[in-house]
């Protein structure tokens, strides 16, 4: 569907695909610049906590008792009302279904009455934009996507324009910091638990499995990982240890990272040669200093120019979802009013239905 071409674009965000109620207004202008006017971020995790992860029932039922608060709330943060917004962008998949209809059927409803166009937003997309929230960031570039559910490289050609390097056959870096500090005893969500605890820890007490190496792909493991951590933390003692584990567990997790990245670094500088060589680190993982650290310095080591979103980005929010809808809108992009919640949605769909040995679930492919 065409919209308004290549104008100034001022955008609601919502982003209800897991356990965190999000909105935002994000302005970007003719030029491509970016400015994120509000971005409202109400965490469910007291909600989910007793539960040691995340209950979907509960997600969505809170969503709905949240998202009209915090969209008014990102409204008058920006100082606009509903008659400055030029559209409004709401996170269409992948994700867990219950919450993903709540954002989708509000946007849906501002639009409809406030005449606005709509744009179902892949949050993967939204993700993949979120560094051009903190930096001006060209395409195309080769994005590392580590989040709670997806661990892939794609080469980001543009808006929509993404082809996958490599995925993991079975955890996602987030998934794995989750259960593994789950086995450490530590509360949910584990990733930024498991980082803490690994401050005062020695990363070369305890020797980890490093997974696929020698492996001529891109893809990630952590499977091994996660039982090797189990069977280490069951004759644990003491804090030191604990913390320990947690060092060589979060090296060892940064460590594949980088190691694949560099792999898709080389295939990725031979087709990009021209067009100058930027690496993007994205998704809650990374959050993680050590793995930014790591990341940056294997993509300074191969030439590349190395870009993080700001922290309050790289964990699920709205401000990535506005700033993908925006530049969907100023492509004259946009989406019916009957859009559908996917709870599935790879990025490279082609990719992903081509070689479905990434998690394909019983749904389908996943990432
Ligand atoms: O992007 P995100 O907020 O949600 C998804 O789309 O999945 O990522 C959440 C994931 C969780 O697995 C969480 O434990 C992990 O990111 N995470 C971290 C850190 N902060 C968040 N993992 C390691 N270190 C952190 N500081
Ligand atoms: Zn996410």
């Amino acid at each position: 569907m065409t919209f308004r071409s290549q104008s100034p674009q001022t955008v609601l965000g919502l982003e209800t695909s897991c356990d965190e109620t999000a909105a935002a207004v994000v302005r970007r202008g003719e030029d491509g610049t970016v400015e994120v006017l509000s971005s409202v971020v109400a965490s469910q995790i007291a909600a989910h906590a007793p539960f040691g992860g995340v209950v979907p029932e509960i997600a969505a039922r809170a969503h709905v008792e949240s998202i009209d608060a915090i969209a008014a709330q990102a409204l008058a943060d920006a100082g606009v009302g509903f008659t400055d917004l030029t559209g409004v962008a709401a996170t269409a998949g992948p994700g867990l279904v219950g919450g993903v209809m709540v954002g989708l059927s509000f946007g849906k409803a501002v639009a409809l009455a406030r005449g606005l166009p709509l744009v179902a937003v892949n949050h993967l997309e939204g993700h993949a934009v979120s560094a051009r929230l903190g930096a001006a960031v060209d395409y195309p570039f080769l994005l590392l996507l580590v989040s709670g559910g997806h661990c892939q490289l794609l080469a980001v050609e543009g808006v929509g324009a993404c082809r996958r390097l490599g995925s993991t056959i079975d955890d996602a870096a987030g998934e794995a910091f989750d259960k593994i500090a789950k086995t450490l005893g530590l509360p949910y969500p584990g990733g930024p638990a498991l980082e803490k605890l690994a401050e005062s820890g020695e990363p070369t007490r305890f020797e980890l499995p490093r997974m696929l190496l020698g492996r001529k792909d891109c893809d990630f493991s952590f499977s091994g990982l996660k039982t090797a951590a189990a069977r280490i933390a069951e004759g644990l003692t003491g804090d030191h240890q604990r913390a320990d584990l947690a060092a060589a567990v979060q090296a060892a997790i940064a460590a594949q990272l980088a190691e694949r990245s560099d792999r898709a670094m080389a295939t990725y500088a031979a087709q990009h040669a021209e067009t100058g060589l930027r690496f993007v680190v994205a998704g809650g993982v990374a959050a993680n200093r050590t793995v930014r650290a790591r990341l940056q310095a294997t993509a300074e080591a191969r030439g590349f120019a190395f870009t993080a979103p700001p922290l309050a980005y790289c964990t699920d929010n709205a401000a990535m979802i506005a700033l993908a809808g925006a530049e969907r809108l100023a492509m004259g992009l946009s989406d019916p009013l009957d859009a559908a919640a996917r709870p599935r949605w790879p990025l490279d769909e082609a990719a992903a239905s081509a070689n479905p040995t990434h998690v394909p679930g019983r749904k389908g492919a996943k990432a």
